[in-house]
């Protein structure tokens, strides 16, 4: 059993320190970690586009310190290209990733903090944007402590005593957040009150979960053990699995969750065998203004992505034969009647999932 009380992580995947943003890379985990340095909007907007910088509420703390990174840039300009500085930034982070409903939410952030600091000189603004950046990120961080106790109390109303297994998708984790992660937080927390063990499914092609929540999860103490994702069905099927917690990029103001794609699958089979299905993510990730889960931007990855394997010394193996394409829905929804709650920061939402959504939003 993991020695964390209080509730805590090792990994920490960005750092703003003397004007110099970066980020772990985490395209090269857990081979090498490796920092990229963002020195700019634009490669900030790279980081995230390219997955060295991923997971919903990561995306939108990054995209914020991308804002406050082009700010201090900027600031060494003509005061006259500052505005159009903190524009462009806005649109070429906005246009980094779809699915996220964090991270337009972060940007609309920082461009009311820029208009409310309109007529100062820009010194004076990007000390105010880098401020608003950082408590993004220190709301993030103090959202996913919440949701992790949330996550927990919910978990122990619905699972027997004793040593518990849960399975999760994708990587909800420190990794994906400024702080112990949402859907990996709500285990941590878990953990520090009872035996856990966990299964992370490999989550291909980008191998969130083998490289990513294997990781994190084994560096802090848990026992972690991978699944192929074809195996999760049967495996929840067999009665091992006491619930199933992922993390989200978006929810609907139905409930309808879209997360990484694979995570409808466990939602049916969860269903299918009466094992609780929980969804856990700050409010940030709460989108109002989308009714159901149809009008969510599905990204669509490049096929490449699926067809090769990259090799950890450089080089790639492709997979399938020459001439074969490849589809990559790289999220997908799980509709509303499937997920048992919503974790958040505030509580538990459950169905009717329209009004106790609209409630956590509210505070
Ligand atoms: O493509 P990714 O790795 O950014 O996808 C991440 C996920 O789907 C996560 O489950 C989600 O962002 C929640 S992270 C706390």
């Amino acid at each position: 059993m993991p020695k964390l009380e209080p509730i805590t992580t090792r990994v920490i995947p960005w750092a703003f320190e003397g004007g110099t943003l970066s980020f772990l890379d985490q395209r090269h985990l857990p081979a090498e970690e490796r920092w990229i340095v963002c020195a700019d909007a634009a490669e900030t907007a790279t980081a995230i586009r390219c997955l060295a910088v991923r997971g919903a509420p990561l995306i939108g703390v990054a995209a914020a310190l991308g804002v406050a990174v082009e700010a201090r840039r900027a600031v060494r300009g003509p005061a006259s290209d500052f505005e159009r500085a903190l524009e462009e930034a806005f649109e070429v982070l906005l246009a980094s990733r779809p699915t996220a409903v964090n991270l337009p939410a972060a940007i609309s952030r920082m461009r009311r903090m820029a208009g409310s600091t309109a007529g100062a000189d820009p010194g004076t603004r990007a000390q105010a944007l880098e401020g608003e950046a950082r408590l993004i990120a220190a709301e993030d961080q103090a959202a996913c402590l919440a949701i992790g106790r949330h996550g927990a109390d919910f978990l122990e109303s619905r699972i027997g005593p004793g040593a518990a297994t849960i399975l999760t998708h994708c990587n909800a984790g420190a990794l994906a957040t400024a702080g112990i992660g949402t859907a990996l937080g709500v285990i941590r927390a878990l953990g520090a009150r009872r035996p856990v063990r966990v299964f992370a499914d490999e989550t291909r092609p980008f191998w969130q979960g083998a490289r990513l929540t294997a990781w994190e999860l084994s560096r802090d103490g848990f026992d972690v053990t991978l699944l192929p994702d074809v195996a999760a069905a049967s495996v929840i099927a067999s009665g091992r699995v006491a619930a199933v917690v992922v993390g989200a990029d978006r929810i609907a103001a139905n409930g309808d969750v879209a997360n990484k794609v694979g995570t409808y699958g466990l939602g049916l089979a969860c269903r299918a065998h009466g094992v609780p299905f929980v969804v856990a993510a700050p409010t940030t990730t709460v989108d109002l203004a989308t009714p159901s889960g149809d009008r969510i931007p599905i990204e669509e990855r490049s096929g490449d992505e699926v067809l090769s394997i990259d090799l950890p010394g450089g080089g790639s193996v492709r997979l399938a034969p020459a001439g074969v394409a490849a589809f990559y829905p790289a999220f997908d929804v799980t509709p509303a009647g499937l997920v048992d709650a919503i974790v958040t920061e505030r509580g538990v939402a459950q169905a009717p999932f329209p009004a106790s959504l609209r409630e956590q939003r509210r505070g």
